[in-house]
């Protein structure tokens, strides 16, 4: 069979796992997919910093690596809004499969990035973009499809909870545990996106949508990071034997009168050690999934850094290239009813 070809756009944490595992797994992914994978180029800003592959596949220019006639899939691992969104649109729309882990671009425009997908007919996968390594978009998107979600909570941002972990468990400092996420690859390229909770707000608004069918942003979650909780507070929450985590809620407020209304939300909150969201630590992550039929599911595991989120890159670029070699799509993003967002203080 014809080999697929892979874009690679950006090669900082997360792309430089990609391409690492790609290359040394090319006999796995061959088998798995039904075709040889092969990284047609890879984009980066600064073609002189040293990189683990060869200065042939390096380009400056991710614009002409995704409009390549031998390139199927794009994976898009730059961050930020522009170019990526455009560069994303532009690969849809010639056909391109499109596999992201942009969370800050998919709060924003999932709407206009899955009518392309649909259009061209072409996979648009993002499993990455929440929670790392854990499977929780496509457990969300293809197992529960068929139950009613009715909340969908938890820790969706490692670096948050590694900074609240370091200081509840060794009295670290908020400014070094900052730092050493971002030195473990887990921060963002902005760590503000993480410690005031734009980062969790976002990937609120991807669950949400997802989880209740309908269109949330990042603007439709209320906000507020970790950046004021002191080695105080967390010391006061032991004392009642409790510890402090930001929580990402999203929830379907049901009305008296029968009506649906989606609550979002992202706060540091106190929850007792007792509570099986205390002992998620570190870079961990965790998501409970309550649902009608399904009851409470749960969803654990490394919610940053390169090589897991590098798993879930990797799992959406095997289900695009199987697609491209056997026929088939999906899952699709899907919005069946707009509901309302509730004000936060109705919840
Ligand atoms: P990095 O900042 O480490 O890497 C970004 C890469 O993109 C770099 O290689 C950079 O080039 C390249 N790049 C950025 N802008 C451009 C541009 N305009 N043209 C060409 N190349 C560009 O980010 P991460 O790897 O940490 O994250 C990548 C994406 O994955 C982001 O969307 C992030 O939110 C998401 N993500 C990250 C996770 C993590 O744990 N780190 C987890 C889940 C999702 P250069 O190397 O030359 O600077
Ligand atoms: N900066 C993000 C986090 C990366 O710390 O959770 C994973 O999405």
């Amino acid at each position: 069979p014809r080999p697929i070809g892979v874009a690679v756009l950006g090669m900082g944490n997360v792309g430089a796992e990609v391409v690492r595992i790609i290359t040394d797994n090319a006999d796995d992914l061959r088998s798995r997919v039904g075709a040889p994978v092969e990284i047609r180029g890879v984009a980066v800003r600064d073609l002189n910093r040293p990189r683990k592959i060869g200065q042939d596949l390096l380009t400056d220019d991710p614009a002409a690596l995704v409009a390549r006639d031998d390139v199927d899939i794009v994976v898009e691992l730059m961050g930020g809004i522009d170019p990526a969104r455009e560069l994303i649109r532009s690969a849809l729309q010639s056909g391109k499969s499109v596999v992201t882990a942009n969370k800050a671009l998919l709060a924003e425009y999932t709407g206009e990035l899955a009518t392309a997908a649909a259009e061209a007919k072409v996979d648009l996968y993002f499993e990455a973009a929440v929670a790392g390594a854990i499977p929780v978009v496509r457990p969300l998107m293809q197992s529960l499809a068929g139950d009613t979600v009715e909340r969908v909570a938890g820790i969706v941002n490692g670096t948050t909870n590694f900074i609240l972990s370091a200081m509840d468990e060794t009295g670290a400092d908020y400014a070094d545990a900052l730092a050493e996420a971002g030195r473990l690859g887990y921060a963002e390229a902005d760590p503000t996106a993480d410690v005031e909770g734009y980062d969790a707000a976002a990937k609120a608004a991807i669950l949400a949508s997802i989880a209740f069918h309908t269109r949330v942003t990042a603007a439709d979650v209320h906000r507020q990071g970790i950046s004021s909780v002191t080695a105080a507070d967390l010391l006061a929450a032991k004392k009642f034997d409790c510890t402090i985590k930001l929580l990402s809620i999203c929830e379907r407020v049901r009305d008296i009168d029968g009506s649906q209304r989606i609550s979002a939300r992202v706060y540091p909150a106190l929850i007792p050690l007792t509570h099986p969201l205390a002992t998620v630590n570190g870079a961990f992550n965790a998501v409970v999934v309550e649902a009608e039929n399904a009851g409470r599911l749960m969803f654990y595991g490394q919610g940053a850094g390169g090589s897991p989120t590098a798993s879930a890159v990797l799992g959406d670029m095997v289900m695009a290239a199987r697609n491209r070699v056997h026929g088939g799509r999906g899952p699709l993003e899907s919005t069946y009813a707009s509901l309302p967002i509730a004000p936060i203080d109705d919840v």
